[in-house]
């Protein structure tokens, strides 16, 4: 193998760019991926057999606890293929460096539907499947038919199909079974030519009636889904964030009546089998923790469910902040929150 053309590995690399909370953390080693093939040659260093990794995407679903002692991996696979169509479907392969908004702009650009509710979620397109995104009443299932992966210990290329991923609700194996075990390098989608929309979640009609739309188009349901998240969610341009820090809790229907007998204002979705889903940000507002600080840790002032960093909390200090958080909501509702974040 030609030694020189191997990916550089940087040692005590700065992790702060790279991570939407702004934590300042450090990697001992830290490369940048451009292809499998780079994997592979990565995959065959000292560096990487001896050491902890970790697939770094646009780092907006971590939280650095600490400094990791291990090699980071960046992933930076390129590239958007159409792959087959006909008159109802385009399926498309997409490399997992690709940025997932600007692939929602990309299929919005060719008037394929399937992505529009799923505008403006920051990240890339490989940590896509990891927790199956999800927003105003899609999920990345439904338009997902599947993936390439390589193990991270043999090195084979691997396919897995939509009911191999297992996609639950801010779940599949990649965040349970399989956690760390691969670095996903492509997904495969089928976008919609003839595109259904989906428009009944939260405020989302309301927001397009308001602008004075009856028949909208995908375009419009973008345009739409991102008013309503700048308005809602801050900017981790402008303040440190990993969008909601827990899952929303799902509880079986029988608690949920009881705790309505307590609290009949408490807010809850129905879903397909016998439980409901409740919105954590409502319990954590309860707890009287929304706008509240500890040092620069805190929990913004317009979403409870929101984590901040207001310049330099440390990965220690937020998760403090979040175990507070826990212990609040689990001694007032009998609640166990899990976190949405992934903690490192
Ligand atoms: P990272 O944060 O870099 O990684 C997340 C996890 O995936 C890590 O465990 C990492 O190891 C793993 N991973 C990443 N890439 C790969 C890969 N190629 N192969 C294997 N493992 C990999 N999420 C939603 O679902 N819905 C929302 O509406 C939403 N809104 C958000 C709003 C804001 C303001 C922010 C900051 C975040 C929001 N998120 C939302 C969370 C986040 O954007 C998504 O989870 C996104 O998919 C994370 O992508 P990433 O590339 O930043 O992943
Ligand atoms: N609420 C409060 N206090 C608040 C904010 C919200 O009580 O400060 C209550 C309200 O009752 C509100 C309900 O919580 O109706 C739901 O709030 P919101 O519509 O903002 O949605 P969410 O449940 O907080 C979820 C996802 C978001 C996704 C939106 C839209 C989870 C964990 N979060 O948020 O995803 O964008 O719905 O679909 O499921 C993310 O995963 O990072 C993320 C931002």
């Amino acid at each position: 193998m030609n030694v020189s053309s191997k990916p550089a590995i940087k040692k005590h690399a700065s992790l702060k760019p790279v991570n939407t909370l702004h934590i300042d953390a450090t990697a001992d080693y830290w490369t940048e991926i451009g292809s499998p093939d780079d994997l592979l040659k990565v995959m065959d260093t000292d560096i990487f057999n001896h050491h902890a990794h970790f697939i770094l995407g646009g780092g907006s679903n971590v939280l650095f606890a600490k400094d990791f002692h291990g090699l980071i991996i960046k992933n930076s696979l390129p590239g958007i293929t159409l792959i087959s169509e006909d008159n109802r479907h385009a399926i498309i392969e997409v490399g997992a460096g690709v940025v997932w908004d600007d692939l929602v702009n990309y299929s919005l650009q060719q008037g394929w539907g399937g992505l529009e509710n799923l505008s403006m979620i920051p990240g890339l397109t490989g940590a896509a499947p990891i927790q199956n995104i999800g927003a105003y009443g899609v999920e990345l299932e439904s338009v997902f038919v599947s993936l390439e992966a390589i193990h991270l210990k043999t090195g084979r290329k691997e396919k897995f199909d939509k009911s191999m991923c297992r996609f639950g609700y801010r779940e599949s194996i990649f965040k349970t079974t399989k956690k760390g075990a691969y670095i996903i390098t492509s997904i495969t989608l089928a976008l919609s030519k003839q595109p259904e929309l989906h428009l009944d979640y939260g405020n989302l009609r309301k927001e397009l009636t308001a602008e004075g739309i009856v028949n909208p188009s995908i375009r419009d349901v973008s345009r739409a889904v991102r008013r309503i998240r700048s308005s809602k969610l801050p900017d981790p341009s402008e303040i440190g964030n990993a969008g909601s820090f827990f899952k929303n809790p799902v509880i079986p229907k029988d608690q949920f009546r009881q705790m309505q007998e307590i609290h009949p204002d408490i807010p809850g979705f129905q879903l397909a089998d016998d439980r409901v889903k409740v919105p954590a940000a409502w319990l954590i507002e309860r707890c009287g923790f929304k706008g509240k600080r500890m040092g620069d840790a805190g929990v913004h002032e317009r979403h409870a469910l929101i984590l901040v960093n207001y310049g330099n909390a440390t990965g220690q200090e937020l998760l403090e902040l979040a175990r507070t958080i826990q212990e609040e909501v689990r001694g007032q509702f009998g609640i166990q929150l899990e976190p949405e974040v992934n903690i490192v």
